[in-house]
């Protein structure tokens, strides 16, 4: 089971867009998929065409009341099944920092989860956070969505820095472009700068396009209403590029174990 969370600081950069075209894909080819929204805002929930209800907030996961599998819903495609955000979760950052069990119940999430799922997406609201914190902890990739404009250098290079900080293992990001305009000279300018001076990069591209927007008005993922578009092709090949770090992830827990 490989996890990937969504994740970046700055917002509206294509986190739960990207988070739910990947996921579709996933399960689209036959694996086993988790979407899990944790953020409150729900947006993933909603792309996905399903409800925000939750049988009470993450409160009761945290406070070992309830079990991982009661927030477990299956959705209306074949493979795939999601946790659903929820604003009840809107205080969850300051309900895990007076939670010390915390460290130890995701550890055992993680362990069901191997069990049940081939891969695991996680879509994180924009906050570096305890919660951010917890995740980069469990996650096996933390793929960054970054606009090429001027900023996105000094975004990735602060999660970087905060990675070293926490003694995180920054080969667990993974950034790649996304809403990206080719017609414009800045967009293209910053793509070049970004990839000689940062070592790993994803390939492909998302592009800015009208059908990947257009999931807000069909509340599915863009393959399923406009399989052939670019923006589809995108997210395909996105997906293709990544399960190719399955086989990077087991090597490097084979190394450890070595
Ligand atoms: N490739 C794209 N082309 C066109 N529009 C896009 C693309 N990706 C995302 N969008 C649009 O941009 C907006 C922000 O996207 P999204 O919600 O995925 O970002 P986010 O990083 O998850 O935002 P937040 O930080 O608020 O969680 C949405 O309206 C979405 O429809
Ligand atoms: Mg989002």
């Amino acid at each position: 089971m490989i996890i990937f969370t969504l994740y970046n600081f700055k917002g509206g950069v294509g986190k739960t867009t990207s988070c739910v075209n990947l996921a579709y894909l996933s399960a689209r080819d036959g694996f086993k998929t988790l979407l899990w929204d944790l953020d409150p805002q729900s947006s993933a929930t909603y792309y996905l065409g399903e409800e925000d209800s939750l049988n009470g907030s993450m409160k009761g996961l945290i406070s070992q009341k309830k079990s991982f599998d009661h927030y477990i819903k299956p959705s209306q495609y074949p493979n795939l099944s999601y946790i659903p955000g929820h604003i009840k979760n809107r205080n969850i950052d300051v309900q895990l920092s007076t939670v010390d069990h915390f460290n130890k119940q995701f550890k055992s999430i993680k362990s069901d989860l191997k069990y049940q799922f081939d891969y695991v997406f996680i879509d994180c609201p924009p906050s570096l956070s305890h919660l951010a914190n917890q995740i980069f902890k469990s996650a096996h990739f933390v793929l960054m969505p970054l606009i090429p404009t001027t900023l996105s250098e000094r975004t990735y290079n602060q999660v970087l820095d905060h990675f070293k900080s926490q003694n995180f293992d920054v080969r667990k990001i993974l950034p790649f472009f996304s809403l990206v305009d080719n017609r414009k000279n800045l967009h293209r300018s910053t793509m070049e700068h970004f990839r000689s001076t940062q070592p790993k990069v994803i390939r492909s591209i998302i592009p800015s396009s009208t059908e990947i927007e257009k999931m807000g008005i069909n509340r599915a993922p863009v393959y399923t209403f406009s399989k052939n578009s670019e923006g589809s092709l995108a997210y395909r090949n996105l997906w293709q590029e990544l399960k190719w770090f399955k086989k990077l992830s087991s090597q490097r827990t084979l190394s450890k174990r070595k």
